[in-house]
């Protein structure tokens, strides 16, 4: 009895350790001995919750985005703390934080120590972004990430595209991350869902008509002026019918497919009725707007490209020689224990 014990404690000093990163490959089905239905677990807590609320599937989508171009797909984002990542300004209206929470609790009580918060946020975002578009979207989640051991908010503002930013820099940014300006159209089309601060698109409003449709900027500027800094729809689609008929009436959805993840952000963007300014860039560099026109006139194509893309995304690795371990819960490292 003393002796199991014993063993038994060592052998969670041991898996407690942090192990160098680089170790582990990513694999399909990592999880299919260590936590069988791993997968399954996580997809049933997501689909749940995007049936209450549609909202938490965009910030899902914008998470895998926000972890793996910061330190790579390491659940940095999810660390709490005075400085972390999340508290970044770019950072601004990350959401879904709660139902990863539930959804690592619900892991850990069917296998305890296995399954790691970055792998557990790559499976979430990509079931979201299954869901959100009926399946279109998909791919086999490749995992065996471990999760880091640090999160800085100036991290994130270094390495995080700002909505403010020239195509240049948009170019440059994804870039350094090995993203090519193709990718990175393709990526944008996120923004056919969920929504974000006036804040986050205040130039716009008195943004030039080429940049704007002045009838969308009109839209815009009543919304933000409900409040201090609301939260305004990325895609005129999922408007009230009433104020796109009294804006943009020839944007009025024939079927209402409402916080649907498909190219409706591509025939938007061509209309100058996108919120971001990092939007409307991509019209002006030729390579970036022949792209929003071939996304513009296939959508089968973007829900397969977007799909290869967020795969490519979700495998980002940790800066060579960091450390990673399994998280016991996602928002402190397991030292702070
Ligand atoms: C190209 C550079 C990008 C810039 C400058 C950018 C910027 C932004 C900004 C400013 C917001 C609103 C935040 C707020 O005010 O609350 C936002 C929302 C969003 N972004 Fe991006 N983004 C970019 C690329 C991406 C990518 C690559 C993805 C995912 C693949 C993505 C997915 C989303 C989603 C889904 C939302 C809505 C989130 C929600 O409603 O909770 N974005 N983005
Ligand atoms: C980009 O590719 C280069 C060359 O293959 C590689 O050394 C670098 O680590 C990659 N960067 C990222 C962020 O993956
Ligand atoms: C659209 O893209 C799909 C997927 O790559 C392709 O099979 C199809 O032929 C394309 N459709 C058109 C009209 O080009």
């Amino acid at each position: 009895m003393m002796r199991s014990t014993a063993a038994a404690a060592l052998v969670a000093v041991v898996l407690a350790v942090a192990v160098a990163a680089e170790a582990s490959e990513l694999k399909v089905g990592y999880y299919d001995k260590s936590c069988r239905g791993v997968e399954n677990v996580v997809k049933w807590h997501v689909i749940k919750a995007i049936k209450a609320d549609r909202k938490v599937g965009a910030a899902l989508v914008r998470l895998i985005f926000h972890d793996c171009f910061v330190r790579g797909c390491d659940a940095s984002v999810l660390l709490d703390g005075p400085d972390s990542e999340k508290t970044a300004p770019i950072n601004i209206g990350l959401a879904a934080f709660e139902l990863l929470d539930e959804i690592k609790e619900a892991v850990e009580d069917r296998c305890p120590g296995v399954v790691s918060c970055s792998d557990i946020l790559i499976y979430a975002a990509r079931d979201a972004a299954s869901a959100m578009s009926n399946g279109h979207v998909y791919f086999d989640a490749p995992a065996g990430r471990l999760d880091g051991m640090v999160s800085r908010a100036a991290d994130a503002q270094a390495d995080l595209p700002d909505s403010t930013f020239t195509i240049e820099q948009l170019i440059e940014n994804f870039k350094r991350k090995n993203f090519t300006i193709e990718e990175m159209v393709i990526l944008s089309g996120a923004h056919a869902i969920g929504g974000g601060h006036c804040s986050s698109f205040r130039a716009r409003l008195t943004a030039p008509q080429e940049q704007i449709l002045p009838a969308y900027r009109g839209l815009l500027a009543g919304k933000c002026g409900a409040g201090p800094d609301p939260i305004v729809v990325n895609n005129i689609r999922d408007e009230d019918p009433k104020a796109i008929a009294a804006s943009v009436p020839s944007f009025l959805p024939k079927v209402r497919k409402i916080e649907f993840l498909d190219n409706s952000y591509y025939h938007n963007n061509l209309a100058r009725i996108v919120t971001f300014n990092s939007d409307w860039q991509l019209l002006t560099e030729k390579e970036a707007r022949g792209h929003v026109h071939e996304y513009a006139d296939n959508g089968t194509l973007w829900d397969e490209d977007f799909s290869d893309s967020l795969l490519k995304l979700s495998k980002l690795p940790l800066p060579k020689g960091s450390k990673g371990e399994i998280r016991k819960k996602c928002r402190y490292v397991n030292h702070h224990y």
